[in-house]
């Protein structure tokens, strides 16, 4: 936890996980989805909570009241959460302990708009970029649904996976786009279910 212009953010060890800029971005995500229309949801997944900002931003700015479900594989940054931030007292919270990858596995609920920010310090798991977890996410998505990813581009290598995500990118009656880059570093991917 540090001081970070007059905020408290919570960072890694390399980066900054909740709060200051990564707020930012996922809130300039969420503006280009609409916040008109992500009020109007009725369930929202959270991949990868670590200090909630994002949830604070649905909350606070867009009084979105429905269902929000946060999956975070670090139990002790959930108790940090709660201490700091005092995500325990959001009512239409549900927070739970699991690898996002398994949790969408065994998940039966469908989703209004599911929001991936999974990082471990700078790494992003590879299993995020890889078809099968992209095409399960979609078949989570109820019809008219989003999906906001927000990628790390560090060097070439990043660069490269998140160019060839996007071109391998297939899923019938699903359209994928980027935003243009806010931040140096992060690059936001939306993915939305065209009506049929
Ligand atoms: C950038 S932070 C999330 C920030 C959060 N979305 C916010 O708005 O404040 C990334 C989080 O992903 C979590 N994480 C990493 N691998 C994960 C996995 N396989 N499943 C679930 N959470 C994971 C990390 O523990 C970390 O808390």
């Amino acid at each position: 936890m540090t001081w970070a212009n007059g905020e408290l953010v919570l960072d890694s060890a390399n980066t900054n996980y909740s709060y200051g800029s990564l707020q930012r971005i996922l809130k300039y995500g969420l503006e280009n989805i609409g916040f008109e229309k992500i009020k109007q949801m009725n369930e929202i997944l959270v991949l990868g909570v670590a200090g909630g900002s994002v949830i604070k931003t649905l909350v606070e700015d867009i009084k979105f009241t429905g269902a929000i479900t946060g999956v975070e594989i670090d139990a002790e940054i959930i108790t940090l959460a709660n201490e700091h931030f005092k995500l325990n007292e959001i009512p239409n919270l549900q927070i739970i302990i699991d690898d996002a990858f398994e949790f969408v596995l065994k998940t039966t609920k469908k989703y209004d708009l599911i929001l991936i920010d999974i990082f471990q310090d700078t790494t992003m798991p590879a299993f995020l970029f890889e078809s099968f977890f992209t095409k399960r996410i979609c078949f989570l998505l109820k019809q008219k649904g989003f999906v906001l990813f927000n990628t790390m581009i560090l060097d070439e290598p990043n660069s490269f996976r998140n160019k060839k995500y996007l071109a391998d990118f297939k899923e019938p009656h699903f359209s994928m786009r980027t935003l243009p880059r806010v931040e140096q570093h992060n690059e936001l991917i939306i993915i939305e279910s065209v009506a049929l």
